[in-house]
Order: structure tokens, then C-alpha cells, then sequence
């Protein structure tokens, strides 16, 4: 027998850990009203541990070739249906420049797995973009490399990295991936990201296929170990073209829940309100927000390529510069007695957070 709910957010909050039983439990006895009262929670430990301040990333997809053929996906491998693109690093370079001129001092450039982003190329965009923006942070997201490649990404001046777990249940994995790709894979990928010198980013899809209840805890069980400096967690939104497409999606509501979950059990935590998200719900951002999430990743890809890095259906566009999107962003989390700071928002050491 766990805990009645009550008690368990309670301890919870007063920051001991959870078991596996005792998340899954948490998640199952889910209603509006404890909602309610974790993201209240979710929001003040968010407030105590980083301020009212929300934190902008200028998301740059720069390549949508990918090797990999995760079932999930709409740029997988396997879809001929996907018009591929690759950005030159002069396009890269402007995309940041406008970003910068809007107040971004984070960017994260995101692609598939393709072949064509060599370390030798990589290193030489994360170093220009350092030289045109001295001061600006640089986040990789372009999946599982080897231990040598990520030291020489870091040695090249990138400061933070996200590859996303998917799921921490090897059995789940296995569901939602070719054969060819393994969780011990993706765990020693995370581990020499750490030992690399990178701040690290995982994460999860909620409501994606074959996820139960146990498995979804097994995910929060290994955020408070593994304690990311960041972590992605967006409902799964079914892509037409994969294996997948007939799935039902993931809720914005389980989504919010698991949030503030995740902001409970490492509160200095890095957690973005992610696009797929708005891609459920035209208020998914807020809710995120509201949630817990201190992050906001607006896409700087130009507007003719936005089409094509559809890793769901429904995924929002907009053709707005990037000056625009940080006036609405910043008018919108007002509303919500936030504020967008211009600011890189590198994570905030544990030991500061003890420390308050
Ligand atoms: N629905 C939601 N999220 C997805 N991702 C990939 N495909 C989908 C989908 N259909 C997420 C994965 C990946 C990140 C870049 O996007 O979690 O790590």
C-alpha cells in the first residue's frame, strides 16, 4: 500500500524522492484538484529556485535527413514523403543573427541524424556562431554520436546537449524503435554527454504508444537519479506517415500533470513548455507554463522549411520574424505575471538551490 495522494505530494515537495510505486500512484489518483495543487506547488518551487523569469531558446532546425527510423517520427528514415532539407552555415548563421537582434542568447540547433553534420562542421558553426554572438549559449540536439564527437562538440565551444531518453523502460524502447537502436545506447550516449562537460538534456513523450503508468514513473524515477539539467516532455502527436499514424495522441492535461511532477522532484531543473504542446492545444504553452515549465523554444528555422521538419502532424508554423515572436512570447507570459528575460538561463546548481 502507498500513501494516500496528499501525502505524497507533501513529501514530494519537501524534496525527498519518490519510488516507482509511489509516482505511479501519484499518476493514477490524478484529478483536476490534485492538478490544481502540484502546479501551485510546480510554481513555487520554479519562483524560489529561478525567479518570475522565463527563458527563450531560438530553435533553429537545421537538417531534416535523418539515418534513424524511429516508429514515431515524421522525418524517420523510411518516409519518402518527407521533402529533406539541409540549411548552409551562412543560413544557420543568419537565422541566429536575427535571433540575437530580437534578444535570444540561446541556440539550439536541432537536426536529424545526418550523415552530412560531420564534427569537422559542426565544431566550425558552434565556433562562428560564438564569434558573431560572444556571450550567446549554444545547445546541440543532433542525437547519439560517439564519445570522441561529443568532446570535440564541447571542446568547440557548445555548452549544452539534448537527446532525449524517449522512454527509461528498455522493453518500451524496443516498441518504439527499430532493433538497431537500444537504451543502453541511448543511456551511455547520455552518460559521455555528462562526462563530456555538457549540461544535459532528457526526456519523454507522454501518451506515446505501449506507455503505461509504470513505465511513465519508471521516466520520473530516473530524472530525480539522473537529475538532467534540462528535460523535454511533450504529449505524442501521431505523424501521418510512420508506423504510428494511427495512434491516438497524448494529452495536454497528463502532459501538464507529469510537469509539475518533474518540477517537484528536481526543482532546478531546466523544463521547456514544448511545441507539441500548442500542437494539442492553442494554449498549450501557457499551460505549460503554469505547470511549471520555465522554458520557451520558438522556432527561428525560416518560414520555407518549417514545413518540412514535421516530426508530428498539427506542428505549429509561423512566418512571424523573430523580433515578433519574442514581442507576443513576452506579451503573453505577462499576462501570466512572467516575465521574457534576454538572458542565456544556464541551469542553476543544486547546491544553490539548497542553499535558499
Ligand atoms: N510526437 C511527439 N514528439 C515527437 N518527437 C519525435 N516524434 C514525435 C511525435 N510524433 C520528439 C522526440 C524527439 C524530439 C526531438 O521530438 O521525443 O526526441
Amino acid at each position: 500500500m502507498t500513501d494516500r495522494p496528499a501525502t505524497l505530494v507533501a513529501k514530494l515537495a519537501r524534496g525527498h524522492g519518490l519510488s516507482p510505486d509511489e509516482y505511479a500512484a501519484l499518476i493514477d489518483a490524478r484529478t483536476p484538484a490534485l492538478a490544481d495543487e502540484l502546479a501551485g506547488r510546480a510554481r513555487e518551487v520554479c519562483e524560489a529556485v529561478y525567479g518570475d523569469g522565463v527563458f527563450a531558446r531560438g530553435l533553429i532546425e537545421f537538417t531534416n535527413i535523418c539515418a534513424n527510423d524511429c516508429y514515431y517520427c515524421g522525418i524517420r528514415r523510411s518516409n519518402r514523403a518527407c521533402e529533406r532539407y539541409r540549411l548552409t552555415r551562412e543560413q544557420i548563421l543568419a537565422c541566429a543573427e536575427e535571433g540575437w537582434q530580437a534578444g535570444f542568447r540561446t541556440f539550439v540547433l536541432q537536426g536529424g541524424e545526418d550523415p552530412a553534420a560531420t564534427d569537422e562542421w559542426l565544431a566550425g558553426v558552434v565556433g562562428n556562431l560564438k564569434a558573431a554572438h560572444p556571450g550567446c549559449a549554444v545547445t546541440l540536439s543532433v542525437g547519439e554520436r560517439s564519445r570522441e564527437s561529443y568532446e570535440c562538440l564541447r571542446a568547440a565551444g557548445a555548452d549544452r546537449y539534448l537527446l532525449r531518453h524517449e522512454t527509461a523502460t528498455a522493453a518500451h524502447y524496443r516498441q518504439l524503435h527499430p532493433a538497431a537502436m537500444t537504451l543502453q545506447r541511448r543511456m551511455a550516449c547520455l552518460s559521455a554527454l555528462r562526462e563530456a562537460g555538457f549540461a544535459v538534456g532528457a526526456g519523454f513523450m507522454v501518451g506515446s504508444p505501449f506507455q503505461t503508468t509504470e513505465r511513465l514513473a519508471a521516466d520520473l524515477a530516473f530524472v530525480q537519479e539522473f537529475r538532467p539539467e534540462m528535460c523535454g516532455i511533450g504529449p505524442f502527436v501521431p505523424h501521418r506517415d510512420t508506423p504510428f499514424a494511427a495512434e491516438a495522441p497524448g494529452t495536454v492535461e497528463l502532459t501538464c500533470y507529469l510537469l509539475s511532477l518533474v518540477r517537484l522532484a528536481h526543482p532546478t531543473v531546466l523544463l521547456p513548455a514544448t511545441t507539441a504542446l500548442e500542437a494539442l492545444d492553442p494554449r498549450g504553452r501557457e499551460k505549460g507554463i503554469l505547470a511549471g515549465a520555465n522554458v520557451v523554444m520558438p522556432n527561428l528555422t525560416p518560414p520555407e522549411h518549417q514545413g518540412d521538419y514535421a516530426l508530428y502532424d498539427g506542428k505549429p508554423r509561423s512566418s512571424a520574424g523573430a523580433a515578433r515572436k519574442w514581442a507576443d512570447l513576452a506579451a503573453q507570459l505577462e499576462l501570466l505575471g512572467r516575465r521574457l528575460v534576454v538572458d542565456r538561463g544556464n541551469p542553476m546548481k543544486e547546491k544553490t538551490y539548497d542553499s535558499l
